[in-house]
């Protein structure tokens, strides 16, 4: 409990930070309107790979993007971009995007339809992320539909959850937590595989950042689901 509770200190710290510097988050003021056509040229260019033109994720892993909410979408890039959330592939692709430019793709995908969910597919095809987030509907009840925690429960992600460092950002970490504790009210009473979907789905989102999180495992032996390096894990053996 005490590495939850430092977690939320430190986590204050920094959401204050990014506040001061005007950083857009998921609680942010009212997003300035993008245009859809100047960031569908920009999906064609550099998402349509993963993302689709219809929003639709092209492998298991990749989100879907249509009819996400605006400030959801540009509230996770900007994450990407500042480093609070990690993904190699992402960063390199997105490093380069202007504000702008982060706007308009973001008014792009989410003015698209929904994807149909297996739509006629023959082998229907398994994505831990949908999944989890499908399960995810029942944790609302206690920390709201939008993670973002109510009087009840801590939020799951976004400002004020966990930061980066904490154990539960790890993957295997939150499974296990998850499938011992949640839901609250009903421990154990999820599967294995349904525990790892939901922290995958809840770990895919952004939350505060962890300035000294380059300093964790110095013996270099940072477990494998560690979403960051680490200066000793960079180092050669
Ligand atoms: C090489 C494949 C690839 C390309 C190209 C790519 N993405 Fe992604 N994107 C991913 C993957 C994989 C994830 C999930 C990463 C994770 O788990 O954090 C993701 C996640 C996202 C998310 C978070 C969605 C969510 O529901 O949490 C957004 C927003 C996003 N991408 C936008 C973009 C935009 C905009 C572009 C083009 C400028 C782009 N991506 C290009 C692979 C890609
Ligand atoms: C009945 C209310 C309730 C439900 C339903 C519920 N939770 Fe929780 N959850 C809590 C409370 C209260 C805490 C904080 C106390 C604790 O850590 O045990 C918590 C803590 C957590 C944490 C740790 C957060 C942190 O900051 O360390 C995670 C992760 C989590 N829940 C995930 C889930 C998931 C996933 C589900 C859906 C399967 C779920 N919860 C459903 C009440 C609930």
């Amino acid at each position: 409990m005490k590495r939850v509770l430092l977690a939320v200190a430190l986590s204050a710290v920094l959401v204050g930070c990014a506040d001061r510097e005007g950083t857009p988050s998921a609680t942010g003021p009212a997003l300035q309107p993008g245009d859809p056509g100047a960031g569908k040229i920009l999906a064609e260019r550099d998402c349509k790979g993963c993302h689709g033109l219809d929003g639709k994720g092209a492998a298991p892993g990749i989100p879907h993007l249509a009819a996400q909410s605006e400030r959801y979408l540009h509230a996770s890039i900007q994450a990407y971009l500042e480093g609070r959330r990690t993904h190699a592939a992402l960063r390199d692709m997105i490093a380069g995007m202007s504000e702008a430019d982060v706007r308009n793709v973001v008014a792009f995908y989410s003015g698209l339809p929904a994807v149909p969910v297996a739509a006629g597919a023959s082998a229907p095809r398994f994505l831990p992320y949908e999944h989890g987030k499908a399960l995810a509907a029942d944790c609302a009840r206690c920390h709201g539909a939008d993670g973002a925690g109510t009087t009840i429960a801590p939020p799951l992600w976004g400002a004020g959850s966990y930061n980066i460092g904490a154990g539960m950002s790890r993957l295997r970490t939150a499974a296990s937590f998850i499938r011992h504790n949640m839901p609250q009210d009903r421990p154990g009473t999820l599967t294995d595989q349904q525990a790892f979907d939901l922290a995958k789905f809840v770990n895919s989102h952004s939350r505060p950042d962890y300035a000294l999180k380059h300093l964790d495992w110095p013996n270099g032996d940072p477990p494998p689901d560690v979403a960051y390096e680490t200066d000793a894990g960079r180092k050669p053996r």
